[in-house]
C-alpha cells in the first residue's frame, strides 16, 4: 500500500485546483511518482458561493477524475474541503458535501483570511454542531492559521476526537510562520495525517511526497511517518479511529 493523500483538488473544473482533464491527469502521475496509490477528492465547498447545480457539477467531476485517477492505478474516493462560515449551518442541514469517502469524516478548513483567535468562539460552536450532526471533523492544515500556533486549541480539539491535517508542503515550501508552526506540530506529536492539498503541478501545491518525507524524516520515525501518511489516511478512508502520536500521552 502506497500513500493516501486525503486532501487535494484533483478534480478537475469545479474549484481553484485542476483546472482541464491534462491538469487531472498530470497531478494523478505525478502523485503516482510521489508513491501516492489513495486519493480523497476534496474540491472546495464555500457556503454561499455555490448555486443550484453545483453538487451535481461537483459529482460529476469527481466521477469522472475516479475513472481517469484508475489509469494511474491510484483509487480516487469522494470527499470535500467544506469551509467553515457562517452559512455553513445551512450546508450542514442540507447535507451539501461529502464526508471521506462517505464516512464520518468530514474535511473542514478555516477561514485563512480571518485572525483565528478573534473566531475562535465560532469555530468552537460550528464543529460542535458538526459532531452532533454525526460527523467527526477533520481540520485542514491547521498550522496555515496561526502566526504562532496556539497549542491549546489543538490539544483541545485532539482531546474533543478530531482530526488534525497538515500539509505536507508547509515543511519545505511553506511561509515562515507555516513551516514554524508545522515543525512545533510534529514536535508534539499534534498531528495525525499529513496531505498534499495540490492544486497544479504548476504551482507549490503539489503531491512532491518525495521531498516531504526527506524533510520529514528530520523529525518523526519512520514508524510515525508511515503512520502519518499511510496508516491513519486509511483508517480515514474506512471510518476508522485513528492512532495519535501526542508525545509522552494517548490524547
Ligand atoms: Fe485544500
Amino acid at each position: 500500500m502506497g500513500i493516501a493523500d486525503i486532501h487535494g483538488h484533483y478534480a478537475f473544473g469545479i474549484d481553484d485546483g485542476a483546472k482541464t482533464i491534462e491538469d487531472t491527469k498530470k497531478l494523478l502521475k505525478y502523485a503516482k511518482e510521489n508513491g501516492v496509490s489513495h486519493i480523497a477528492m476534496t474540491p472546495h465547498i464555500k457556503p454561499g458561493k455555490m448555486d443550484d447545480d453545483f453538487m451535481s457539477e461537483y459529482y460529476k467531476a469527481m466521477k469522472e477524475t475516479s475513472q481517469i485517477a484508475k489509469d494511474y492505478g491510484i483509487q480516487a474516493l469522494v470527499g470535500s474541503e467544506l469551509l467553515l462560515n457562517d452559512l455553513t449551518y445551512d450546508y450542514l442541514k442540507n447535507k451539501q458535501f461529502y464526508s471521506l469517502n462517505n464516512t464520518k469524516y468530514l474535511l473542514v478548513e478555516c477561514d485563512i483570511n480571518k485572525d483565528f483567535e478573534d473566531t475562535k468562539q465560532f469555530y468552537l460552536d460550528l464543529l460542535y454542531e458538526i459532531e452532533i450532526s454525526g460527523y467527526t471533523p477533520v481540520i485542514a492544515h491547521v498550522e496555515r492559521y496561526f502566526k504562532e500556533i496556539d497549542l491549546e486549541i489543538i490539544k483541545h480539539w485532539i482531546h474533543l476526537g478530531y482530526v488534525i491535517q497538515m500539509n505536507i508542503q508547509s515543511l519545505y515550501d511553506g511561509s515562515a510562520s507555516e513551516k514554524k508552526n508545522a515543525i512545533t506540530l510534529l514536535k508534539h506529536g499534534y498531528v495525525h495525517i499529513l496531505a498534499s492539498d495540490s492544486h497544479s503541478v504548476n504551482n507549490f501545491r503539489k503531491p512532491s511526497f518525495n521531498k516531504g518525507i526527506k524533510e520529514l524524516s528530520k523529525y518523526c520515525s519512520k514508524e510515525e511517518i508511515k503512520t502519518l501518511l499511510k496508516e491513519n489516511p486509511i483508517h480515514i478512508l474506512k471510518g476508522e479511529k485513528v492512532k495519535s502520536l501526542v508525545k509522552g500521552g494517548n490524547s
